[in-house]
């Protein structure tokens, strides 16, 4: 293998797991990767366009790679992902210095397009949409590395047509993939040494429901049951398709971890209601109370967003309400930010930038403080943690989660790698903690 490719890739799972799929593409083309732009023969971005921020970035990258090209007019560049879903051949346009562009549906196509442009046979860009056919064929399945935990794609695209939200443009619509693949490739996943999976997908909830597939909470059953296996996680849930059976399942389920991430968006149900998002705050917070009753120390994490369209005092006022009253351990906080296409981007909006960002300061410096407070909780505590890997602290260190997907940093010796074992907490920063193995049990 003499050749090397160098990828950055932005935004969510989905285009972990997609890029994970493109280094197996691309090894088996006699690629290797690097992690820098400077040695590589070719330069991939696989982007985000959920917000303008991150969209623009995908310029500002490219920009950085031209003077490269400059000097060694060989360099292969290609962007993949949702802006190259969104903006299709009209990025070759754009950048002229680019060579191939990739969709969310076409990352099967990667290995073409390169030989094409290695070929000089001119750029590429292949950005169609497939049937669901031909998709459901094309669920990626990567090759295992030494993982301790793995995602594993169950569903993809979304129905869902939230009034901000991109996502259904650019990744198309949902689509399941059959259980017994699923349960096939987490039994070979576990032969192979890893422990925790988390199920992957726009919108898990509606796992099977348009396929005559079993539901959601049956596949989370089965995947509980598989041997060898430790935990379970699934990431990202709709509030409107929490069912009753799933919220139970954090109850029943040994191997299933008590977390979830359950972007809630607004606390207004006037917001709530032009978002699309099919539920109110009460009925949010019923589902809550719910998931306390069947799993006491469950922690909630959520996705926020701020300054929506007409969003009032009082509309920010029921979010930070419902802040408050759920005590999630972290939340993801964004401001509104407009995008072509979608219906949201037809509502006037008469805030200020300066209002939006007030708002934003005051709901980041709420959550702060009850996210500290949920994780100071641990100070003192022992408990397990899944070993994943080395950490980047630096020599002898190692890291793992706790079932609230916390990162817990100590040192250890790397045979405890893929082991449950007791951990004191120690310290507790922003992001993660400071761990002290307990050693009778190493
Ligand atoms: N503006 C701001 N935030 C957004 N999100 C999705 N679309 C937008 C947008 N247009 C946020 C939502 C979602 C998370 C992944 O990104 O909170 O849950
Ligand atoms: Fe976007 Fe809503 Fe679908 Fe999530 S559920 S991907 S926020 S449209």
């Amino acid at each position: 293998m003499n050749k090397a490719f160098y990828l950055e890739t932005f935004g969510c799972q989905m285009n972990v797991v997609d890029s994970e799929r493109i280094v197996d593409l691309l090894e088996g083309i006699g690629y290797h990767q690097v992690n820098s732009a400077e040695r590589a023969d070719l330069v991939l971005l696989n982007t985000c366009s959920v917000r303008d921020r991150a969209e623009r970035k995908v310029y500002g990258h490219l920009g950085r790679f031209k003077p490269i090209k400059d000097r060694r007019p060989d360099l292969i560049i290609g962007v993949g992902g949702c802006v190259a879903q969104q903006e299709g051949e009209k990025m070759l346009e754009k950048v002229p210095y680019l060579d191939l562009v990739f969709g969310t549906h076409n990352v099967h196509r990667l290995p073409d397009l390169v030989e094409q442009v290695e070929a000089k046979r001119g750029r590429g860009s292949a950005t169609e949409f497939l049937d669901r056919e031909t998709r459901l064929n094309l669920f990626p399945q990567r090759s295992v590395r030494d993982n301790v935990t793995r995602f594993v794609t169950v569903m993809q695209g979304c129905d869902n047509f939230c009034s901000y939200c991109i996502v259904p443009h650019v990744r198309g619509r949902e689509v399941s993939r059959p259980s017994s693949d699923i349960l096939t490739e987490i039994e070979n996943l576990v032969v192979q040494g890893v422990r925790e999976v988390t199920l992957l997908g726009q919108n898990v909830n509606s796992y099977g429901i348009k396929e005559d597939e079993i539901d959601f909470p049956a596949l989370l059953r089965r995947v509980n049951a598989i041997d060898g296996l430790e935990r379970l996680r699934f990431t990202t849930s709709h509030p409107k398709d929490l069912s009753a059976e799933l919220i139970d399942c954090f109850g029943q389920l040994e191997k299933l971890c008590k977390h979830i991430h359950l972007p809630v968006q607004s606390g207004s149900d006037r917001i709530l209601e032009m978002m699309n998002r099919g539920y109110t705050a009460a009925e949010y917070l019923d589902k809550v109370e719910r998931l306390k009753q069947v799993c006491p120390d469950i922690r909630l994490t959520t996705d926020i967003i701020v300054g929506f369209p007409g969003e009032t005092e009082e509309d920010f006022q029921a979010t930070l309400a419902l802040v408050a009253q759920v005590r999630f351990a972290d939340a993801f906080t964004f401001l509104y930010s407009p995008r072509t296409g979608t219906a949201a981007a037809e509502i006037a909006d008469r805030q200020s930038a300066e209002e939006k960002q007030a708002r934003f300061e005051r709901l980041v410096e709420l959550q702060n403080r009850l996210s500290e407070e949920a994780w100071q909780n641990d100070l003192g505590e022992t408990l397990p943690v899944l070993v994943e890997g080395e950490s980047r602290q630096g020599e002898g260190q190692l890291f793992g989660r706790t079932t609230w997907n916390r990162i817990v940093n100590f040192s250890g010796s790397k045979e405890l790698i893929g082991r449950t074992i007791p951990v004191k907490i120690v310290k507790v920063f922003r992001n993660s903690n400071l761990g002290k193995l307990i050693t009778d049990a190493a």
